[in-house]
């Protein structure tokens, strides 16, 4: 296993690319089944969870080449329907091979994908979902097995106790491109994911109307056909390495960063005394004052402040003036980091789903242990200004989701490097 070592103390200073989108990618390389046809997809990360995605489609029979940035999804039937236990288990996205094997296959078997250290992470909505189209679904032996004759297009209400949900969504909308009528997925998630995947199906042949709205209406088609797609940028990233020009108090051009997509962190960011702007085709960020303030963060539904961005976030509060409260609304147990950030001296409190940060003039580096993708993100935010040196561990979560996080970080003058454990 390797590890990250970083001596803190640098203002990050220069130019960060972009790379497209993990949660945008995921589901389109899922929707792909959708077709027996070619589809080049462009502005693929280097990312373990694509390669697993890849590696669900061969098991299926798919063949796939990834050639640099762009997937191919060669032409030709596959007649797999198992997405097993050994590759689900390692990645909660691969559910959404569910919708398109059902609706091209009529039947799916895919390994229930369980919960994981953020929580909780149930798939009731998918399931309402497909059978509210026709699918008939069983759970057995770990899997959920659905078959459906016909799907038909239906009125879903997709809304849970959490609000809205992403997979829930790409899942029911890519079963009803292929169901019989017209379909209308009410509460759906708005994320700027869900629109890239409509994007491509509407390219592959899919009558989608609504989506980025909360009403989406899709009317079936008897069958989709290839397409080519570029993904859109990754806005976690970009936000993330928006906090590190900020937490460093450095001054960072991320390349291709669409500033749409993250509306909320940007009015957060610059409440917090930070200069964010839109430059060419990218953002600008820095701070805009010398001290960063401290302020009130709730986690929501796109478009509200991502909880994709919450544990960066509260890495940058640790170091603002005062004390602010970060409050969790879709993960309420999304907090791991915390345990971490405190052994570098941060002074975070959690009561519920609200933590409550007291900032502190500066942080300590430790070993300390990455838990998710986006909790070690936070860990390597605190090491960047963290006096001496800073060890995260197990750090194959950041290889899941962020492309060359080292790489792009030393470019810009961090002092950081891999070592094996
Ligand atoms: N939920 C249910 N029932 C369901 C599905 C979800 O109650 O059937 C709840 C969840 O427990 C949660 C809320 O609804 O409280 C929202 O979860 P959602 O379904 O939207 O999450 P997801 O689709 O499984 C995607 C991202 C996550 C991101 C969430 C929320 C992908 C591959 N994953 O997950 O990304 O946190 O949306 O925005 O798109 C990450 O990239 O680090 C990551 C965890």
């Amino acid at each position: 296993m390797d590890k990250l070592v970083i001596e803190g103390g640098i203002p990050l200073k220069g130019e960060v690319e972009i790379s497209g989108s993990k949660n945008a990618c995921l589901p389109i390389m899922a929707a792909t089944l959708l077709t027996d046809d070619k589809c080049v997809i462009h502005n693929v990360p280097h990312l373990k969870d694509v390669d697993t995605t890849i590696k669900i489609l061969s098991s299926l029979g798919v063949r796939v080449k990834k050639e640099d940035k762009t997937l191919i999804r060669e032409e030709g039937k596959y007649t797999g329907v198992t997405a097993s236990y050994d590759i689900v288990s390692t990645m909660r996205a691969s559910i959404c091979v569910l919708g398109p094997l059902l609706a091209k296959k009529k039947e799916a078997r895919v390994s229930f994908p369980g919960g994981c250290v953020i929580g909780p992470r149930p798939i009731d909505l998918h399931l309402k979902g497909l059978k509210a189209l026709g699918t008939d679904i069983r759970i057995d032996g770990g899997y959920i097995i659905a078959r459906a004759k016909q799907l038909r297009g239906a009125n879903i209400y997709l809304g849970g106790h959490f609000g809205s949900s992403v997979l829930a969504t790409a899942n029911v909308l890519m079963a009803a491109t292929l169901a019989r009528g017209e379909t209308f997925i009410h509460n759906a998630a708005c994320e700027p994911e869900i629109a890239d995947l409509a994007n491509f199906l509407i390219k592959m042949g899919a009558k989608i109307e609504g989506y980025s709205t909360p009403t989406i209406r899709v009317t079936g088609v008897k069958s989709l056909h290839g397409a080519e797609h570029e993904v859109t940028p990754d806005r976690i990233e970009a936000g993330t390495y928006m906090l590190a020009a900020a937490i460093t108090n450095g001054d960072l051009y991320l390349k291709g960063a669409n500033p749409g997509h993250l509306i909320a962190v940007i009015d957060k960011m610059r409440e917090s005394n930070c200069y964010i702007k839109k430059i060419n085709l990218g953002i600008r960020a820095k701070r805009d004052k010398k001290n960063i303030k401290s302020v009130a963060v709730t986690t929501l539904p796109y478009p509200g402040f991502p909880t994709d961005m919450q544990a960066q976030m509260m890495s940058l509060m640790c170091i603002a003036n005062g004390i602010s409260v970060i409050t969790e609304k879709i993960y309420p147990e999304r907090f791991i980091h915390i345990s971490e950030l405190n052994r570098m001296g941060s002074h975070i409190l959690l009561e519920g789903p609200n933590a409550i940060i007291k900032g502190v003039d500066s942080l300590s580096g430790a070993h300390v242990m990455a838990s998710d993708l986006r909790a070690s993100a936070a860990l390597v935010l605190a090491g960047l200004i963290a006096r001496g040196k800073t060890e995260v561990h197990r750090i194959y979560h950041l290889d899941r989701g962020y492309e060359a996080l080292e790489k792009k970080l030393v470019k810009v003058g961090a002092r950081i490097k891999r070592v094996k454990e």
